[in-house]
């Protein structure tokens, strides 16, 4: 039996969980590869936090990301997403549950080629429950184009804009729909790091306004801008705890090419990181 309440809570108010998940596990099994992903993860992620997951690559951290985003399931374990028992719900009540609550943000963006920016953005209204009309469509994706400063690109094609524009343009269709969690795994780790600070930035003002931001990267120059940070190892959660985040606007108008180092909160974490890529290797 399990011991989380399964009564939906309020999700306005700012520190209620909304996502919390107990001896989680996932392996992957076929004939030729037995593959132990998750081994166990404890975790609550409170509404209005900016989390970072860090950790080498195999570590686990997409496979957390995509259970948490309802893209797949656990093996074992409980996942209650704003109240709901993941592991209870139908494909259909799954589907609906992962529309209305996450958005999603991707390395490679996703967007679609010879598409618009608009039209990108309104593609999850589209496959939404709430089917808006077209004029609601367009106003609700030209708002969500607005919020990333993309408002005067909405012609535009993915093939003419930058990484950085292009990047903005998922996150507006990750906003579309309103959702109360962002789950981004290396939004940045196509992006040169000024442009990596700006996408930053962005998150923090989306948090500052109330979204709930899980973030995957293996740069501690981006993580320290989250207000925790979980390191994973080997299907494990290995650390997690909270600093004090840096401020991407304030790092942009102080931007050198290489900033330095000093009194980085994450100096031990990305020497632990380091060491267990290393031990991989
Ligand atoms: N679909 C899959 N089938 C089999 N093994 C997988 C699959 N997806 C991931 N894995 C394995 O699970 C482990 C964790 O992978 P992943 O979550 O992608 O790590 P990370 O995102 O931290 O790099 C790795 O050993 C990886 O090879
Ligand atoms: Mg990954």
């Amino acid at each position: 039996m399990s011991q989380l309440s399964t009564q939906t809570e309020n999700p306005e108010s700012r520190g209620h969980p909304l996502i919390k998940i107990r001896e989680l596990t996932r392996s992957y099994r076929t004939e030729t590869v037995s593959v132990d992903a998750l081994r166990g993860i404890d975790l609550e992620i409170n509404q209005g936090e900016f989390v970072a997951i860090m950790g080498s690559s195999g570590s686990g951290k997409s496979t957390l990301m995509n259970i948490l985003g309802c893209l797949d399931r656990q093996t074992q374990g409980d996942y209650s997403l704003e109240g709901n028992y993941v592991g209870q719900l139908s494909r259909d009540q799954l589907a609906k549950l992962r529309n209305q609550t996450i958005g999603f943000v991707f390395q490679n963006f996703h967007l679609l080629p010879r598409t618009s920016a608009l039209e990108n953005v309104e593609l999850p209204l589209l496959y939404s429950s709430e089917k808006p009309g077209w004029k609601e469509l367009h106003h609700r994706a030209r708002e969500a184009l607005d919020i990333v400063g993309l408002a005067d690109r909405g012609k535009h094609t993915p093939s003419e804009l930058s990484g950085g524009q292009q990047q903005r343009v998922a996150i507006a269709r990750a906003l579309v729909t309103r959702p109360s969690i962002l789950l981004a795994d290396e939004p940045t780790g196509n992006l040169d790091s000024r442009t990596s600070l700006e996408i930053i930035g962005l998150f923090q003002q989306l948090n500052r306004d109330g979204l709930t931001i899980l973030m995957v990267t293996h740069e501690p120059k981006i993580a320290r801008f989250a207000g925790r940070v979980i390191l994973m190892r080997d299907g494990l959660i290995r650390s997690d705890r909270k600093i004090p985040a840096g401020d991407a606007r304030e790092a942009l108008e102080n931007w050198q090419d290489e900033a330095d180092d000093h009194d980085d909160p994450l100096a031990d974490i990305e020497h632990a990181a380091k060491s267990d890529q290393e031990s991989k290797n």
